[in-house]
């Protein structure tokens, strides 16, 4: 089938406003307005600024009068646990109403903010729809930060509420939730009113008389009730949810999602990005704490009529590297999306695919990754393997959909290993060099996307209007600032190389080296460091901190390290993956002081590099050369 993708691109293209007014069709809405976009509204102009509606109602409620009250909604399936559970459409809006009772009995309603905290269960889903059937603005925070990560969002999140599960289950341990969380409150300078927690029988959590709430009986009791919660009319441009992202400080970026244009660019993406058709059934491996786990685990699916899966495991070693396709084979998934490491874990186990000939996959379609760089090897592997088109697509947690991908519904096309193929809809992509200049083709260049961003795209941080202005839209007028660098070449496929900041990207997940620096410089023997991420071959890339310590400092070089490694997974979160702490002598600076940290990550990276000019002393170059060879880290 010819691609339909040009056209489409086109017909965005000569009329913005009237491609989204169509798409928004898609959509039951309380109240169409008049304007499609208010270019004086906001930061950068609002997208259905004089529209209601209510997202959990064209989640569930829409499709549940329409036909679908038995078709499954969510399918639970944790091989950590060994247990499986499935939910209607009209089971999952029940239990939906009954937490949104339990919500408002508590005093939680439109424009209150509520973190959720929980593992990849049902009820991480039925929390997130409750708090949008009310209109209540939901912040999820994946369990693998630290309870310094949950303090610093309650403060800046200043939520109502709470709603967390007692544990979370990584292989080989539990993880109590509820102390984190209380140490999470008792840092934090705002104090939530309540705090509901589901109890997961792994690890039953205690419970604090007057704040604290078993949700899971109070659901149960709704439930048995047969309490009806109508949805909550909201503006589209209100807020749907904040979800915090790694910037280049320890303070993370709250980025807003409003409530129509996400519904609109989602439920487009469903069918002329991934392909699939509402009744058929959607995975996205990921977790409902990053933008993928929001997008589509739980929104885009559910928007589009679909069944999603709620995973719990990993793609390795629950049990085995078969899981992925034991779990498509069961539950005759059409499309899975994740992230290629994913991918480099299952084919470091199993090389040779031998797990993926024991399932029936036939009426698997695709895969689709996303979330760091899809190295052609792996493409090529997953390709050869799985016998379907693996699909590439670039996007950010600020975008909340994809930019760049290859439209499966539209009519894919010609794949180009190491691309993620041509900006979508609503994505004007150029590449530009720092003065903001455009670059020929096949030019390395900042990539930036001409505003407006489209519906679905942030529209400020919470609570942050300067610092969004400063952080995406300041350098480049007119533009949208992705942070990330890489070429066009001469059909408009893009290739992203590398990000322009100290973000790294570790096994898919966004940190920022900045961040755990600022954790390394308050040990009390540290002078100064520098944190950068190094090439991994199953992860993609690791942090790798290089300290100075305090003149006088007489302890063992390797405690210290050790107790460096201990604090970044007790202050950020063993999602950090930190695990190399390397004590130097002195940093490699230019004569301004300002720490070469590219250099260093080259050194480690074994690449060729060359000595900057402005260096302070050249010699250093050699001594961190030295201290990553005794760390056992390849060095050039
Ligand atoms: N709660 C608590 N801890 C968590 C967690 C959670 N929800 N998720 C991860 N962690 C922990 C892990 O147990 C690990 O701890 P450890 O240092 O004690 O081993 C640490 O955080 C690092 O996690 P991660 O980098 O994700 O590695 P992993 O060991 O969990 O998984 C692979 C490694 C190889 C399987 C990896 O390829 C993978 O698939 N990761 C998930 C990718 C993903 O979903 N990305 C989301 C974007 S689409
Ligand atoms: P996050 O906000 O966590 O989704 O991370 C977004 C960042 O991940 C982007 O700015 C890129 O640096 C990187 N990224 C996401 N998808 C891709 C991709 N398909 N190819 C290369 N890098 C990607």
């Amino acid at each position: 089938m010819a691609s339909r993708y040009s056209e489409t691109y086109g017909e965005w293209k000569s009329n913005p406003e009237a491609f989204w007014r169509k798409a928004a069709g898609e959509i039951d809405w309380v109240q169409e307005g008049t304007d499609v976009f208010d270019p004086d509204l906001g930061q950068y102009g609002q997208w259905f600024p004089d529209w209601e509606c209510n997202t959990c109602y064209n989640c569930l409620d829409r499709h549940v009068e329409n036909g679908r009250a038995d078709q499954l909604a969510v399918i639970y399936d944790s091989p950590i646990t060994g247990q499986q559970r499935t939910l209607t459409y009209a089971e999952l809006l029940a239990r939906v109403e009954a937490v949104s009772a339990v919500l408002q009995d508590k005093g939680i309603g439109k424009g209150d903010r509520v973190i959720i905290y929980m593992p990849m269960i049902p009820e991480a889903v039925i929390a997130m729809l409750a708090c949008a059937r009310l209109g209540a603005i939901h912040s999820v925070v994946f369990g693998g930060f630290a309870a310094h990560e949950l303090a610093t969002r309650i403060n800046d999140a200043t939520p109502k509420a709470i709603i967390a599960a007692s544990c979370g289950i990584e292989p080989g341990r539990v993880i109590a939730y509820k102390p984190l969380i209380d140490a999470a409150i008792e840092q934090a300078a705002h104090k939530p009113e309540s705090c509901f927690v589901f109890q997961r029988p792994e690890q039953v959590a205690s419970l604090e008389e007057g704040r604290d709430f078993d949700l899971g009986v109070l659901m149960e009791t709704a439930l048995a009730e047969g309490r009806r919660i109508p949805c909550v009319s909201v503006k589209a441009t209100d807020p749907l949810y904040v979800l915090y992202t790694s910037g280049t400080t320890g303070q993370p970026k709250g980025v807003v999602r409003d409530n129509g244009g996400h519904m609109v660019a989602l439920k487009w993406s469903m069918h002329n990005l991934y392909g699939i058709d509402p009744g058929e059934v959607f995975w996205a491996a990921s977790d409902v704490g990053w933008v993928v786990g929001h997008s589509y685990i739980v929104y885009g699916p559910l928007l589009h009529g679909c069944t999603t899966i709620v995973f719990e495991g990993k793609p390795v070693g629950t049990p085995d590297a078969g899981v992925f396709w034991r779990v498509i084979s069961e539950h005759k998934i059409v499309s899975l999306f994740t992230a290629p490491t994913a991918f480099r874990a299952i084919r470091k186990e199993d090389p040779e695919g031998t797990f993926i000939e024991k399932y029936d996959l036939t009426h698997f379609r695709s895969l689709f990754l996303a979330g760091e760089r899809a190295d052609p090897e792996t493409v090529k592997w997953a390709a050869e393997q799985l016998k379907v088109p693996v699909i590439d697509h670039w996007w950010q947690t600020e975008t909340g959909w994809c930019m760049v991908g290859n439209p499966l519904g539209l009519g894919a096309l010609e794949i180009k290993p190491g691309s993620p193929t041509v900006p979508m809809p609503g994505y004007d992509v150029r590449i530009v060099d720092d003065s903001g200049q455009p670059l020929p083709a096949n030019t390395l260049g900042n990539i930036v996307v001409k505003l407006p961003m489209p519906p679905g795209c942030l529209p400020t941080l919470w609570n942050a209007d300067k610092r969004f202005f400063d952080a995406y839209l300041a350098d480049f007028p007119g533009y949208y600032k992705t942070a990330d660098a890489g070429v066009m070449d001469d059909d408009g496929y893009l290739s992203i190389m590398s990000r322009t900041d100290d973000i790294i990207n570790v096994a898919g997940h966004r940190l920022s080296t900045g961040a755990m620096e600022e954790v390394l410089a308050q040990h009390k023997d540290v002078a100064e460091c520098a944190v950068v991420g190094i090439h991994d071959a199953l992860k993609g890339q690791l942090p790798c901190g290089f300290v100075v310590l305090k003149s006088g400092v007489e302890r063992e070089h390797a405690e210290v390290e050790k107790e460096l490694i201990k604090l970044v997974r007790d202050q950020i979160g063993p999602v950090a993956a930190f695990k190399i702490a390397i004590t130097v002598d002195r940093l490699p600076k230019t004569r301004s002081g300002k720490i070469l940290r590219a250099t260093m990550r080259q050194i480690a990276d074994g690449e060729e590099y060359r000595v900057p000019a402005t260096i302070d002393d050249p010699a250093i170059l050699d001594e961190i050369t030295e201290a990553l060879k005794s760390h056992g880290i390849a060095a050039s």
